[in-house]
C-alpha cells in the first residue's frame, strides 16, 4: 500500500504492556492502510505526544506505572491533546471500566481480545467522526471571521456615510452663508462712514444755526437727538462684531468639513481642535439653567501634523461631545451651588512627544467610566445613552481614524467621579 494512502486514511497510536496485543493490533491496522506508532506505557504515551499528535489513540486500562485512566485523564486535562479521540481496550467484562473510560472522556472501547472486523469498524467511525468536527470548527473560525469583517465593514460604510453627509451639509452652509455675510461685512465700513457724515452735518447745522425753529427743537428733544448720536455708533460696532463672528463661523464650517482635501496634508492640530470647539459653542456656553462648561487649553509647541485633516476634526467632535454629554448628564442632578463650586470643565492639553510623536488628551471632570465599560467603549454599537441619542458607534469611529488611518494610539483613562481622559498620540 502506498504512503500517500496511509497518511490520507490516518495515524493510530496503540497505548498497550503487552507485546503479543501491540504486534497484533499493529498488523491488522497497518494492513488495513493506517500509520500505526506505538507506546508501551502511559508515561511512554505522554512522551510521544510531545511531539506527535495522532488522529486517534487506542488505550489500554491495565498497565504498569500510571494506568490508562490516569494516562486518559492527563490527555484530556492538556488543551494540545484534549481533542484527540481516546478508545479503551478492556477485557470482556469489566463493564465499570467501560463506564469509568467513557465518563473520563473517552469516545468508545473495545473488548479483549479483540474482533478485528469490529475494532476496525469503530476505529474508523471515530476517524470520520473526528474529521468532520475538524471540518466543523474551521467553518465555524471561517464565519465567525467573516462575521467580524462584516461588522468592520458596516462601521466603515456608517462612517463614511455620517462624514460626507455631515462634511457636505456643513460645507453646504458655510457656502451659502458666505455671500451674504461678506455684503454685510463689506457694506459696514462704508454704512459707518455715511452715518459719520450725516451726524456731522448735523452737528454743523447746530453750530451754524444755535436756535433752531421751536418745531425742530421739540422734534429732537422728542426723538433723544444726543443718544442716538452716541448709540449709533456702538451699534455699528456690535454689528462688526457679529458679522467678524459669522465669518469665523463659516471658515470654522469650512476647515471642519475640508471636503476637499481627501489627501493626508499637513495642518495645524489645535486649529482643527478650535474649529470643533467653536462648531460646539451653543452647547459650551452658559444658559439661564446652567453656568456653560469652561475650556482649559494649556497648548504645547507643535509642528504640522500629516494627517487626514476632517478625519482628525470627526474624532475631536465624537470625544468632545462624548464629554459634554458625560457633564451635562452630571450637572442634571447638582445644585447651582454644587455647580459652581466645581464648575463642570474640559482640559485639552498638547505636547510633542519623542520618535516624532504628537499627544493630544482630552480631561473632563464629569463623572468618569466604570471599569468594565471601560473596556468595552472601543466597540462598535456599544452605548449608555437611551436610544435615539447614541448609536455607540464614535468612538469606534475615532478608534479607527486613530490607528488604521493615522497609524497612532488612543486609549481611555478614568477615574469614576472624578473624570475621564482620552490620549490619543499620533505620529508627526
Ligand atoms: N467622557 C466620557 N464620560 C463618560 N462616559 C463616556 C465618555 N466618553 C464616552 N463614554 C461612554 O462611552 C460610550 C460609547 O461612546 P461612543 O461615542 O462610542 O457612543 P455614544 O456617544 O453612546 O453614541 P454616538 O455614536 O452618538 O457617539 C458612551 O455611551 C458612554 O457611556
Ligand atoms: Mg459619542
Amino acid at each position: 500500500m502506498s504512503v500517500d494512502t496511509k497518511t490520507q486514511l490516518g495515524t493510530i497510536l496503540v497505548v498497550d504492556d503487552n507485546p503479543t496485543n501491540i504486534q497484533v493490533l499493529f498488523d491488522v491496522l497497518s494492513e488495513m492502510g493506517y500509520r500505526v506508532a506505538i507506546a508501551k506505557s502511559g508515561e511512554a504515551a505522554l512522551q510521544r505526544l510531545q511531539s506527535y499528535l495522532p488522529d486517534i489513540i487506542l488505550l489500554d486500562v491495565m498497565m504498569p506505572g500510571i494506568d490508562g485512566f490516569e494516562t486518559c485523564n492527563r490527555l484530556k486535562s492538556n488543551s494540545v491533546t484534549s481533542d484527540i479521540p481516546i478508545i479503551f481496550m478492556t477485557a470482556l467484562s469489566d463493564s465499570v471500566d467501560k463506564v469509568k473510560g467513557l465518563s473520563l472522556g473517552a469516545v468508545d472501547y473495545i473488548t479483549k481480545p479483540i474482533q478485528h472486523e469490529e475494532a476496525l469498524a469503530r476505529i474508523r467511525v471515530h476517524l470520520q467522526l473526528r474529521e468532520s468536527q475538524k471540518k466543523l470548527e474551521n467553518r465555524t473560525i471561517e464565519l465567525s471571521q467573516a462575521l467580524e469583517s462584516l461588522k468592520q465593514a458596516q462601521v466603515h460604510l456608517v462612517q463614511s456615510e455620517k462624514m460626507s453627509a455631515l462634511g457636505q451639509l456643513m460645507a453646504g452652509v458655510a457656502h451659502e452663508i458666505s455671500n451674504p455675510v461678506n455684503f454685510i461685512h463689506a457694506n459696514l465700513a462704508p454704512a459707518e462712514e455715511y452715518i459719520q457724515t450725516l451726524i456731522n452735518f448735523v452737528e454743523l447745522y447746530q453750530e451754524c444755526y444755535p436756535q433752531p425753529h421751536t418745531k425742530i427743537q421739540e422734534w429732537m428733544e422728542e426723538e433723544d437727538l444726543d443718544y442716538l448720536k452716541e448709540d449709533i455708533i456702538k451699534l455699528l460696532n456690535s454689528l462688526k462684531v457679529g458679522s467678524d463672528r459669522i465669518s469665523e463661523l463659516v471658515l470654522s464650517l469650512r476647515n471642519f468639513s475640508r471636503l476637499d482635501e481627501s489627501e493626508a496634508k499637513a495642518v495645524d492640530i489645535h486649529e482643527g481642535i478650535e474649529s470643533t470647539l467653536l462648531i460646539l459653542q451653543h452647547r459650551l456656553k452658559a444658559r439661564p439653567d446652567h453656568p456653560g462648561i469652561k475650556i482649559v487649553r494649556d497648548y504645547g509647541q507643535l509642528p504640522m501634523v500629516k494627517c487626514y485633516p476632517s478625519q482628525m476634526n470627526q474624532v475631536f467632535m465624537n470625544i468632545f461631545s462624548n464629554a459634554i454629554d458625560a457633564l451635562e448628564e452630571r450637572d442634571k442632578k447638582r445644585s447651582a451651588t454644587e455647580m459652581k463650586e466645581n464648575p463642570s470643565a474640559i482640559a485639552i492639553r498638547t505636547e510633542l512627544l519623542p520618535n516624532q510623536m504628537i499627544g493630544i488628551y482630552i480631561f473632563d471632570n464629569g463623572f468618569g467610566i466604570d471599569e468594565n465599560i471601560c473596556a468595552r467603549l472601543f466597540e462598535p454599537f456599544f452605548t449608555t445613552k437611551p436610544i435615539g441619542k447614541g448609536t455607540g458607534l464614535g468612538l469606534s469611529i475615532s478608534y479607527q481614524i486613530i490607528t488604521e488611518k493615522h497609524g497612532g494610539k488612543i486609549s481611555c483613562s478614568s477615574t469614576p467621579g472624578k473624570g475621564t481622559e482620552f490620549a490619543i498620540e499620533i505620529p508627526v
